[in-house]
């Protein structure tokens, strides 16, 4: 049975122009059936990786996009220019943008929805604190209940989603606690989150068919366990820092998605 997977490569901020081709060149093409490479640049950078876009088979996605359109927003970038710059995808709440750039449910309400409205493919970051994993999962489930039920109310809103069947979501679990740290929770402890993830949102949408959720988990993935966590049921992805910035770490990564996928 084919399994379909994403790998979502978030460069923070790391990496400039020069550093492009050379990567490029160490990580090869990235063809798959059944598994997509997302690279995550910084925004200044996402035409100069749009450049191998096609060589090697890689979508791109921004780290952030605006809750507003248009307008006297300085320093924001719209979904829309994103796109006309060939992001098609972006990522929304990552644990950094909330904890240090004071992004809210609230706000990333609206980004979700801007870019939904830009046409590009939000994905959707949630992950608790360790004092929250501390306290067991029912702390944990209450937690990230509120970062998703915005989600909810938008997935049976919004028109992108209307009339759809299979409609691609992808939402990233990333517990803060392990960004970054080489800490992670156990497999067990994944496997659990990801699949009330899943049934926490198909119990809040009046039609679950419209879409087809992939869940991704991000915090300390490297070459050697990425295996584990893409071998769990409920993981369709990995969103990864640290370990992106290596070429070879990467290939290695993308590699051991498409031989699990079935292709
Ligand atoms: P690390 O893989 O460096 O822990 O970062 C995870 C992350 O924040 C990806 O979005």
């Amino acid at each position: 049975m084919s399994k379909k997977f994403f790998i979502g490569a978030n460069w923070k901020l790391n990496l400039t122009k020069e550093d492009i081709a050379p990567f490029f060149s160490q990580l090869g093409p990235c063809a798959s059936n059944n598994s997509t490479l997302i690279i995550f640049p910084q925004m200044p950078l996402l035409s100069e990786v749009g450049r191998f876009h096609e060589t090697h088979h890689i979508e791109m996605g921004s780290q952030n996009s605006s809750a507003t359109a248009q307008g006297a927003f300085t320093g924001e970038s719209s979904p829309k220019t994103l796109k006309s710059i060939g992001a098609s995808w972006t990522l929304v709440g990552h644990s950094e943008r909330r904890s240090i750039f004071g992004d809210t449910d609230e706000s990333c309400k609206k980004k979700f929805e801007l870019a939904l409205d830009g046409v590009l493919n939000p994905i959707l970051c949630v992950g608790e604190e360790k004092k929250i994993r501390e306290q067991g999962f029912e702390a944990v489930k209450k937690f990230l209940e509120g970062q998703l039920n915005p989600l909810a109310e938008i997935l049976n809103t919004h028109p992108f989603f209307q009339g759809k069947v299979n409609a691609p979501l992808v939402v990233a679990y990333e517990p803060v606690w392990a960004i970054g740290t080489g800490l992670t929770p156990t497999l067990p402890e994944i496997e659990e989150t990801l699949s009330w993830i899943r049934s926490f949102i198909s119990s809040k949408m009046t039609t679950p068919e419209t879409v087809e959720l992939f869940l991704m988990y991000g915090g300390s993935v490297n070459r050697e366990n990425s295996k584990d966590f893409l071998s769990l049921p409920s993981c369709h992805g990995l969103l990864i820092g640290g370990a992106s910035l290596k070429a070879l770490d990467l290939r290695e990564i993308f590699h051991t998605s498409t031989l699990l996928s079935g292709h």
